[in-house]
């Protein structure tokens, strides 16, 4: 049975059970509506900090605060009755060591009412996911391109070809031991993500590494069409719903401008009309 068909929430134990076998589905989401969605069909709802770039124009994730995840968090969680949320930690709240992070964690889940956050970073931030995990907190890792470290990494790139793939599977490794329920594993290459995929006991969510992980995540505005400023190869668009907005609004723009909308059937009468007599 999948983590998602029994009634009762997704927990974080749950996941690291699908480990090798139904693929786990995660999807971001960051508002009540679309949770609502997502909480029909998906095992997990991240409330990625993608939504700097997506919701709120900025222009990389580095600009996100702490009381931004929450904000989202909260109407995430609100939409959920199954799935299992996941906050992520924004950049500077986690990487001066364990303590910050432990504060930090521990606000987003008490004030969102998620039982996980994730976190970037492999060998350099083991210590700090061993010391939330001893102390409640449960981690979702996430290795290969962290978007928090784009100037560092120099872009948005694959991670793990030819020299850099011991490194990939060495922070995989480092994560599972300081105590992750999972890791997801940002556009990595598909050979290498099959490999960590095998000797991990904990489960992989991939995004942009190829169909041997243990699960699959996207942003749900770039698989629908919504957010269109970025198309990395390892987005499928299931749909173009950006595009059927553009079209919506252009029809409202030009009904107004002609005075067809509103119509007599849109409007209030002053005089409510008589009732006819029973038939
Ligand atoms: O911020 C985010 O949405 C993420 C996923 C793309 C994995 O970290």
């Amino acid at each position: 049975m999948s983590a998602s068909s029994s009634m009762r929430p997704v927990l974080p134990t749950d996941i690291l059970a699908r480990k090798g076998s139904e693929p786990l589905v995660v999807l971001t989401a960051y508002t009540t509506p679309m949770a609502r969605i997502v909480d029909r069909h998906c095992d997990i709802a991240l409330v990625g900090d993608s939504l700097g770039m997506v919701l709120h124009g900025l222009p990389s994730t580095l600009g996100v605060t702490m009381e931004m995840m929450i904000l989202h968090g909260r109407a995430v969680v609100r939409g959920l009755q199954k799935a299992m949320p996941v906050i992520d930690m924004p950049f500077g709240s986690y990487e001066e060591g364990p303590q910050q992070a432990f504060r930090n964690a521990a606000r987003l889940m008490a004030e969102t009412g998620a039982p996980a956050v994730k976190l970037e970073g492999g060998q350099h931030m083991a210590e700090t996911i061993a010391f939330l995990t001893k102390r409640g907190v449960p981690v979702m890792a996430h290795i290969g391109l962290t978007p928090q470290s784009v100037n560092t990494l120099g872009g948005y790139k694959v991670v793990g070809r030819e020299g850099e793939a011991d490194k990939v599977m060495a922070d995989a490794l480092a994560v599972e031991a300081a105590g992750a329920f999972s890791v997801v594993l940002e556009k990595v290459p598909e050979g290498l993500a099959g490999r960590i995929t095998q000797r991990l006991a904990i489960p992989t969510i991939g995004i942009g590494a190829g169909v041997a992980c243990d699960g699959q995540v996207l942003v749900v505005d770039d698989m629908l069409g919504l957010f269109t400023d970025f198309r990395p190869k390892f987005v499928k668009r299931y749909s173009e719903l950006g595009q059927t907005a553009d079209e919506a609004i252009a029809a409202y723009a030009a009904e107004v401008r002609a005075r067809h909308f509103p119509g007599p059937e849109h409007a209030f009468p002053d005089v409510l009309p008589a009732k006819g007599p029973k038939s």
